[in-house]
C-alpha cells in the first residue's frame, strides 16, 4: 500500500518544484525586463553608479588620464564607423559564437581587467566572474583586482583569463610567481599588459586623494558616509586589498601594504621584449599581449609567437595622447594577418560597437567601465544586466547589418573616417 502513497508524494514534490522554479523564472524575468525599460543603457547605468558610489571611488573607475581625451576620443571614434547592411538575409538561427584559442565562448566579447573594481562595489570581481562563467564569455582578472587567481578560478573556470604585469624587483619573482599560480589555478589565458609604461596622471583621483597610501579626508569619509548600500556591501566584504599580492607583502597584508607593493608596476615600467619572451617560454598555454597601439610592435610580438594581441589604450587612462584604438586596429590586423588572434578593448560600450569591431577586423572586443557601472548601479543583478544588455543589441545588430555569424561580420563593408594608414615594416 505505501508504494502508490509515496509515488504520489513524489509526484506532487516533482509538480511543485516545477510550478517553483516557473515562478522564480517568470520573477526573473520580470525584473530584467523592468531593468531594461529603467535602464537601456550603459550611461544611464553611469549615472545612477554615479549617484551610489562615493565619488572619489566612481572617480577612479570613471576617470582617465590628464584630460581625457583619449577617452572621449575612443567613443568619437567608434560612433564614426558606419557599417553597410544587406537585406533580404534569412538570419534566423544566428550565432554569436566564438572560438578563442581552442574554447568556443557564447559571444566574441568579455570582461576586460580591472584593478581594484571593488571600489566601485564591494564584490565587484566575483559578481562579474559568476557572470561569465553563467553567459560563456571571457572573463579577464587584473594582477590588481580585490579578489584573487584561486578566488577567481573557482568561481568561473571555463573562462578566467589572467592578466599580468610587471614587477621588476628580484628577478621578476613576483611576476613569475603569478604566472605560476595563474597556471596551477588553470586560467585559460595569460594576458600580460604592456601599455603601463609609467605612473598616469589623473587629475580626479589627485584632487580625490586617491593615493598610495590612501589618505582619507573630511571628504572621502562624508562620501561614504552619504553611500550607505556602498558602505554596507563594503562592511559585508570586508577590507578592499589587492588579493593577488597578499603573499608577497612585509608585515601583514592591509589595503596599504598590498598597494605599495602594487606600486612597484607603476614604478617600474612596463614588461621589455626580453622579459616577454621569458613569460612566453614559461607559459604553455594562450599568450595574449595587452596593450599593442603600433603596427611594428605587433609584428614584434608575432616573430615572439604571441598566440594572440588586444589592441588597447588603456581605455584612455594612461596616455592621452594616443590614438584611439578602433582607429588604430586595421593597421594592425593587417599587420598581422592569420598569425594571431587580434582583439580589441577601449570604449566599448553595446552591441553595435562590438559589430564595428569585428567588421574591422577584430575576433572579439572587450569592455571595462560597463560592467562596472552595472554593478555600480545595481550590485549583483548589475553584472547580469549588462551582459544581458550587450548578447540582446549584439544579436539585433546582427541582424540589421544582415550577417549569421562571427565569421560573417568581418565581411561587413564599413567606413572608417579615422583609420590609421601604417606602410609595413619590411620583413627582415
Ligand atoms: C583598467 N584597465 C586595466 N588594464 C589592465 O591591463 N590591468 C589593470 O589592472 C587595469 N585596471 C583598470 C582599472 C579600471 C578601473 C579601469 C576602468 C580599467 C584597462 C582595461 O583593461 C581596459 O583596457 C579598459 O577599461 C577599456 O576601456 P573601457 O571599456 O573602460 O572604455
Amino acid at each position: 500500500m505505501s508504494a502508490p502513497v509515496s509515488m504520489g508524494t513524489k509526484a506532487t514534490e516533482n509538480i511543485s518544484a516545477r510550478v517553483e522554479a516557473g515562478q522564480a523564472a517568470a520573477g526573473e524575468a520580470a525584473r530584467a525586463d523592468r531593468l531594461r525599460r529603467r535602464f537601456p543603457t550603459i550611461e544611464e547605468l553611469r549615472r545612477r553608479a554615479r549617484w551610489r558610489v562615493p565619488r572619489f571611488a566612481f572617480d577612479f573607475i570613471d576617470g582617465g588620464a590628464n584630460d581625457e581625451d583619449c577617452a572621449r576620443r575612443n567613443a568619437a571614434a567608434l560612433s564614426a564607423v558606419e557599417l553597410l547592411p544587406r537585406y533580404c538575409i534569412d538570419t534566423r538561427g544566428l550565432s554569436t559564437e566564438v572560438e578563442l584559442f581552442g574554447r568556443r565562448y557564447a559571444a566574441p566579447f568579455g570582461v576586460a581587467p580591472m584593478g581594484s573594481g571593488g571600489l566601485m562595489w564591494p564584490g565587484a570581481e566575483e559578481y562579474l566572474a559568476r557572470e561569465a562563467q553563467r553567459r560563456n564569455i571571457p572573463y579577464i582578472l587584473a594582477t590588481p583586482a580585490n579578489a584573487s587567481i584561486e578566488r577567481i578560478a573557482e568561481l568561473a573556470p571555463d573562462v578566467f583569463w589572467f592578466q599580468l604585469y610587471r614587477f621588476a624587483a628580484n628577478d621578476h619573482a613576483i611576476t613569475f610567481d603569478l604566472l605560476r599560480r595563474a597556471d596551477i589555478a588553470g586560467a585559460h589565458v595569460l594576458v600580460p599588459t604592456i601599455d603601463s609604461a609609467g605612473k598616469s596622471k589623473r587629475p580626479r583621483d589627485i584632487r580625490s586623494g586617491v593615493t598610495v597610501p590612501f589618505k582619507a579626508s573630511p571628504m572621502t569619509v562624508l562620501q561614504v558616509a552619504t553611500s550607505p548600500l556602498w558602505a554596507l556591501a563594503l562592511y559585508k566584504t570586508g577590507m578592499l586589498r589587492s588579493e593577488n599580492v597578499v603573499p608577497y607583502t612585509k608585515g601583514p597584508a592591509t589595503r596599504d601594504s598590498t598597494a605599495q607593493v602594487i606600486m612597484q608596476v607603476r614604478s617600474s615600467g612596463s614588461h621589455t621584449w626580453d622579459e616577454l619572451a621569458r613569460l612566453r617560454d614559461r607559459w604553455k598555454r594562450a599568450f595574449v599581449v595587452k596593450g599593442v597601439l603600433h603596427p611594428a610592435d605587433a609584428e614584434r610580438l608575432v616573430s615572439l609567437g604571441v598566440d594572440g594581441m588586444i589592441v588597447s589604450n588603456h581605455g584612455g587612462r594612461h596616455f592621452d595622447g594616443a590614438p584611439a584604438s578602433i582607429d588604430i586596429l586595421p593597421a594592425i590586423v593587417a599587420a598581422v594577418g592569420s598569425r594571431a588572434t587580434v582583439m580589441v578593448d577601449s570604449g566599448i560600450r553595446g552591441g553595435l560597437d562590438i559589430v564595428r569591431a569585428l567588421a574591422l577586423g577584430a575576433k572579439a572586443a572587450f569592455a571595462g567601465r560597463p560592467f562596472l557601472y552595472g554593478v555600480g548601479a545595481l550590485g549583483k543583478v548589475g553584472a547580469r544586466h549588462v551582459t544581458d544588455m550587450f548578447f540582446d543589441e549584439l544579436r539585433t545588430e546582427f541582424q540589421h547589418v544582415g550577417v549569421r555569424s562571427v565569421a560573417e561580420a568581418a565581411t561587413i563593408t564599413a567606413r572608417h573616417p579615422g583609420a590609421w594608414r601604417h606602410q609595413n615594416p619590411p620583413s627582415p
